[in-house]
């Protein structure tokens, strides 16, 4: 596994951006979470290119510490009015990353420990809204096509023009700082679940490699406004907040709601999750966890966001079940997410059912199956998946 996981980043590292594209044909640039994901790999794998990534993150970083979504390398679509990055951001996976390589040996240079600061400070100036971040395009999330939006685009089914259209809409519906970042949109703006987990995770991350007590309590206070505002107690999940516009579909079952057992101080829904995680007739697959699980109507296998498996969300669901030490679930999910990259020959996404593989093929963050081998954690369960 480490080998092939070694040979997808290698194929796709450019080594005059110091970073790997997602897809060399379908994502030529570079993208914010994916190359957090990509250096965890690196990480890994123990190359010190992990640090070289994650230098390319912070290298478009704007002067007031907003973190684009996208570098362009080369002209595309505008996500925005700058000529050169996106103004949307995406969630702050950095700080885990560079806790990752600093774990496999590679510490991160002070100048990078100070970007991340930046970064993070970012997000708690400009999109704290009562205690919860805020995201004003779906892009932003990370997971751009979710049954969470449907009532924002006003369908509960993907149809591509449909959501490009509505995609474009928002971009113009934002409202941009002086700089180009995106402050506000007057349609379109959520507390997500995940967005707001990883948030909370990166805090604690930073905090634990600056050694900062001040990020650790905003980590705290971060997980504990999840818990407050948006458990949905039944569903078993939590929901993202609808701030404008949006409606029911804030509960609609995704991985995402689920994400939060990565933060939350309460033992008993994270373990009502991980239940739900591990449960065959819900979120898990022979090929790993369904985006949406089997038993909701907007469950498609094969569709892009509307219930394939995804390599990231694999690994951060497995991430959680260490925390609370659910062996058997973070076993079973190495075996068969990983099991899966090999199989799709390391797909974007695939087909959890059957494994087959879906979008970019190969995708670079598929690699982090390199770190399912690598992530510590405890482990004693009660619960036998086989
Ligand atoms: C798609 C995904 C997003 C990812 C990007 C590049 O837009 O939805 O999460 O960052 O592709 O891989």
């Amino acid at each position: 596994m480490v080998q092939a996981a070694r040979a997808v980043l290698e194929g796709a590292w450019d080594p005059a951006r110091g970073y790997c594209y997602p897809n060399r044909h379908t994502y030529p640039h570079l993208w914010l979470w994916d190359s957090c994901f990509h250096a965890i790999a690196w990480a890994a794998v123990g190359d010190g290119r992990c640090l070289t990534e994650l230098d390319a993150v912070f290298a478009g970083q704007f002067a007031d510490g907003f973190v684009p979504h996208m570098r362009y390398a080369r002209p595309t679509i505008r996500r925005g009015p700058l000529e050169h990055a996106s103004s949307f951001t995406q969630p702050p996976v950095y700080a885990h990353a560079a806790g990752c390589a600093a774990e496999a040996g590679f510490t991160p240079a002070t100048g990078l420990v100070a970007s991340i600061r930046a970064g993070l400070e970012w997000l708690w100036q400009h999109r704290l809204r009562e205690g919860l971040l805020v995201v004003v395009h779906p892009w932003e999330t990370g997971a751009d096509d979710s049954p969470r939006w449907d009532s924002w685009v006003g369908s509960s089914h993907w149809e591509r023009e449909r959501w490009t259209a509505f995609d474009r809409a928002l971009v113009e519906a934002t409202a941009y700082h002086p700089n180009g970042a995106a402050a506000s949109s007057c349609l379109f703006t959520a507390a997500p679940a995940a967005f707001n987990a990883l948030a909370a995770d990166a805090a604690a991350a930073y905090g634990r490699l600056a050694e900062d007590p001040h990020w650790e309590r905003r980590a705290a206070d971060l997980a504990a406004a999840i818990d407050e505002r948006l458990w949905n107690d039944e569903t078993g999940l939590w929901d993202d907040l609808a701030v404008v516009g949006g409606g029911a579909s804030v509960s609609v079952p995704t991985l995402d709601g689920a994400l939060p057992a990565l933060v939350t101080a309460d033992e008993e829904r994270a373990q009502r999750v991980l239940a739900r995680l591990a449960d065959r007739g819900e979120f898990l697959a022979p090929f790993g966890l369904r985006y949406v699980p089997a038993s909701h109507p907007a469950y498609e296998a094969g569709q892009y966001w509307r219930g394939s498996s995804w390599m990231p969300l694999n690994y951060v669901a497995l991430r959680a079940a260490h925390r609370w030490g659910d062996a058997a679930l973070a076993e079973y999910l190495a075996a068969a997410a990983g099991g899966a990259a090999l199989a799709s020959g390391f797909a974007e996404h695939w087909d959890p059912e059957t494994g087959a593989p879906l979008g970019a093929v190969p995708q670079t963050w598929t690699a982090l199956a390199a770190a399912f081998y690598s992530t510590s954690g405890t482990s004693s369960t009660s619960r036998s998946l086989t």
